[in-house]
């Protein structure tokens, strides 16, 4: 509608010579396009948009309009001069001269004008008669000057009588003074709002005008917070492992030394995971401090000779190597850390640990893998611990996650033997997957530590987004984590009950 409006307007705006003496009232303009005034205004509002194309300067206006009463008035005459018209020359008594046309009001106001005379001494009653035998009926001559548009030049005493009888209403109108503006053009082209590949592609955007930003522009309120899939499931596990008396270890430290990441954890410097291919190495702080000195011998020795009845990788060990930094490539170092810190205590206590964090791995990326990952992780360290009872742990975890059909599989890992994968039936896909991966920590790594002998350490640890992708049905780990994620399917997404 106001496209059609605008370009109306733009042509009649042509003509008016520009600068101060030319322009046109919205009101006056919709009047000649015969649209209603709202129209104009909102073509003035979207060429107001373009930028310079017009100039609009909000006025407001005051109008002298007829009421209704003041439109019946000009019709039929004034109630005065139709109740004189109708009253007979012999006179009636009051009270039927006020029912004639023109009522009460015509009769008060005749009364009032003196052209009417009440004989109180007539036979038969009062009677009201009349003094004139023809009167100019100015009330509606002045109507006849308003509806011509001359109310201006009315006296201001009669337009004060007119406008206390209510038969003359003033009105404010709000409207628009449109001048033309220093980009005046009557093509109104539409600005852009986007700058699209193909405008780039093509170097048309040169060439185009863009709508300026609205940075006052109010956003939509969001009507809540919601919780990423990853979250929830995160916070339904921290749940698990709290109600099995599980406490969570630190793990806010993504740079971590070689030496804790590895070393401590009894792989060996040559490992291939120690490569660059799996493992993302830090440039800049290249060396991460010392280890603790006692302890780091210890490391150097079980490594490099053996020990503990073990007999070590017999391969060089070196301290530039374990101090190299590097992103961690699992959150057992965070564990390391933690069996360490226990072994200083003074007094060994047993601890059930976990944690569930960020851990990062130079991997190839594809429908099942970034470079970045989520790993939760649990351990018990306590005397006498076996494999029964990490198997039976397992069961007991997975079990609150609603997992019950479990498998494990003998695996190997450089720090824990044995070593246990944990694979689990998925009903949705109709066949085993892998869940996880577990062990007893090997004394050539609790033992440097100072832990006492009879004490061991079983643990396990998975992965945040397989559990999340499995519940939440997303086959591609890119719906789940990064800029494609459909924001829709994280606000719809029902609370997480990890039923299999
Ligand atoms: N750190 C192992 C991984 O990254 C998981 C694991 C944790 C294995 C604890 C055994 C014991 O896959």
């Amino acid at each position: 509608m106001s496209a059609g409006v605008a370009e109306l307007l733009l042509q009649r705006l042509e003509r008016e010579p520009a600068g101060p003496g030319g322009g046109l009232c919205s009101l006056e303009a919709a009047a000649a396009l015969g649209v209603e005034h709202q129209a104009v205004v909102g073509a003035v509002k979207s060429l107001q948009a373009l930028g310079e194309v017009i100039e609009a300067q909000p006025r407001s206006t005051q109008r002298w309009e007829l009421s209704p009463e003041g439109s019946e008035v000009l019709r039929d005459g004034s109630p005065e001069v139709r109740l004189l018209r109708s009253l007979p020359p012999g006179g009636l008594p009051p009270a039927e001269a006020s029912k004639l046309p023109g009522g009460s009001v015509g009769f008060s106001k005749a009364m009032a004008n003196k052209w009417l005379h009440l004989d109180k001494g007539a036979p038969g009653g009062p009677r009201v008669l009349p003094t004139v035998s023809a009167v100019q009926d100015s009330v509606q001559e002045n109507l006849r000057r308003v509806q011509r548009g001359e109310a201006e030049q009315l006296p201001e005493r009669e337009r004060a009588e007119l406008k206390r009888r209510k038969l003359l209403l003033e009105v404010t109108l709000k409207s628009y003074w449109i001048t033309k503006g220093s980009a005046f053009s009557t093509a109104v082209t539409r600005q852009e709002t986007e700058l699209t590949p193909d405008m780039i592609a093509t170097g048309s955007w040169r060439a185009r005008p863009f709508k300026p930003y609205n940075f006052s522009a109010l956003g939509l309120p969001p009507a809540c917070g919601h919780l990423h899939p990853l979250l929830k499931v995160r916070s339904q596990l921290r749940q698990i492992f709290l109600e099995m008396g599980f406490s969570e270890m630190p793990t806010q430290n993504f740079v971590e030394s070689s030496f804790w990441n590895f070393d401590a954890l009894f792989q060996p410097q040559q490992h291939p995971a120690r490569d660059q291919h799996d493992t993302f190495f830090l440039l800049d702080p290249a060396e991460a401090p010392a280890p603790p000195p006692a302890y780091a011998a210890k490391v150097k020795k079980v490594h490099s000779q053996g020990g503990y009845g073990s007999q070590g990788y017999k391969s060089e060990w070196r301290m530039e190597e374990a101090r190299r930094n590097l992103l961690r490539t699992h959150t057992t170092a965070a564990s390391a850390r933690a069996l360490y810190r226990l072994a200083r205590q003074e007094k060994f206590c047993p601890v059930k640990l976990f944690s569930i964090d960020r851990v990062f791995r130079n991997e190839s990326l594809d429908a099942t893998h970034l470079a970045e990952f989520h790993q939760v992780e649990g351990l018990v360290a306590e005397r006498g611990l076996g494999l029964a009872h990490l198997l039976g742990l397992l069961r007991q975890f997975f079990g609150k996650l609603g997992i019950t059909r479990l498998r494990f599989k003998p695996a190997y890992n450089p720090y824990t033997e044995p070593s246990v994968e944990i694979f689990s039936y998925h009903e949705g896909l109709g066949r085993w997957v892998e869940l996880g991966n577990s062990g007893v920590f090997r004394p050539e790594l609790l033992l440097p530590m100072g832990l006492p002998e009879n004490v061991a350490v079983i643990a396990w640890g998975l992965s945040l987004e397989r559990p999340t992708m499995i519940k939440y049905g997303i086959n591609n780990i890119r719906e789940l984590v990064g800029h494609r994620v459909n924001l829709q399917t994280v606000y719809d997404s029902p609370l997480c009950r990890m039923d299999a």
